[in-house]
């Protein structure tokens, strides 16, 4: 069999994602913008938040057309006040949540020197502190809807041990076990929570971070040739957040083309 592209592959369509209301976080660009292309093609009702305007309105002029299109407000995830007033605006615009994808994040690059308390407030506010009030802000009209997904965005930077990502690595490690603890206080009102995986993906800002060469070590790594991208990404993101996925809860899924 063919190993097909992103551009080849015929991907799925859930029913259950259809007019379903969607809250993405740092939707404007990377695997975020991919997010919101992805559940926009469902036919799911989608917000999302950026601090990048420019990029952000660039992607909700692209998908003006669709059946539902996507609704952009600035946000910065670090200002927990306009974080929480956004998501109550973006809830009412959509008529209530049911999927919630804290996927916004920042992985500058540091070294133990240059990290001061300071530095470790700031990295920590932009990587993980807004996955858990962003989570706690729509979980009311989850329970409202009688239940919902929320996937946070974990990585496989720590699991590897990647260089010069302290912070990064230690908010993602995190990530994994909020997960399994709010799937856990979550998962009777109906509210699965589980963590993506990614590997790296081929992002206009991973672009930044490595050269041709770098891209050949991290194939090298996977077992699969190729690079992933955003919509590798998304595709396990719809299956989670779909009614497909009813019994998945409480786990890390990885998408990483088998990368060690
Ligand atoms: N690209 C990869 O290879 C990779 C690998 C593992 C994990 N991840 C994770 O996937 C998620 C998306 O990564 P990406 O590669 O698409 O990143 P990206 O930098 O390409 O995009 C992130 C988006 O979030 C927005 N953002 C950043 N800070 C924000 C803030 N304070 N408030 C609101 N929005 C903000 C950015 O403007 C941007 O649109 C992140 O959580 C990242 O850690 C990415």
């Amino acid at each position: 069999m063919l190993q097909q592209t992103s551009e080849t592959v015929d991907r799925a369509v859930y029913p259950s994602l259809r007019d379903k209301r969607v809250i993405v976080t740092g939707g404007g660009s990377g695997i975020g913008e991919g997010l919101v292309e992805a559940f926009v093609a469902q036919g799911a009702k989608v917000g999302f938040i950026d601090i990048d305007d420019m990029a952000s309105e660039g992607v909700v002029a692209r998908l003006n057309d669709a059946d539902h299109a996507p609704i952009f407000r600035h946000c910065d995830v670090t200002d927990l006040d306009a974080l929480s007033r956004t998501l109550a605006d973006l809830e009412e615009m959509l008529g209530g949540v049911d999927i919630l994808v804290n996927n916004a994040g920042n992985d500058d690059r540091h070294t133990i020197e240059e990290v001061t308390p300071d530095y470790w407030a700031e990295r920590l506010n932009v990587n993980l502190r807004h996955q858990f009030f962003a989570a706690k802000a729509v979980v009311p009209a989850m329970k409202r809807a009688g239940g919902g997904a929320i996937l946070n965005f974990g990585s496989i930077s720590w699991h590897l041990g990647l260089p010069d990502l302290v912070l990064y690595q230690t908010c993602k490690a995190a990530i994994e076990g909020l997960t399994r603890s709010l799937a856990r206080d979550l998962g009777r009102d109906g509210i699965r929570v589980n963590a993506i995986v990614p590997g790296n993906v081929q992002t206009p800002r991973q672009e930044k971070w490595y050269t041709p060469e770098g891209e050949a070590e991290i194939v090298a790594g996977q077992c699969l040739d190729g690079r992933i991208q955003p919509s590798d990404v998304a595709a396990l993101v719809l299956f989670l957040a779909s009614d497909d996925a009813r019994m998945c809860t409480g786990h890390e899924y990885w998408v990483d083309a088998g990368w060690r």
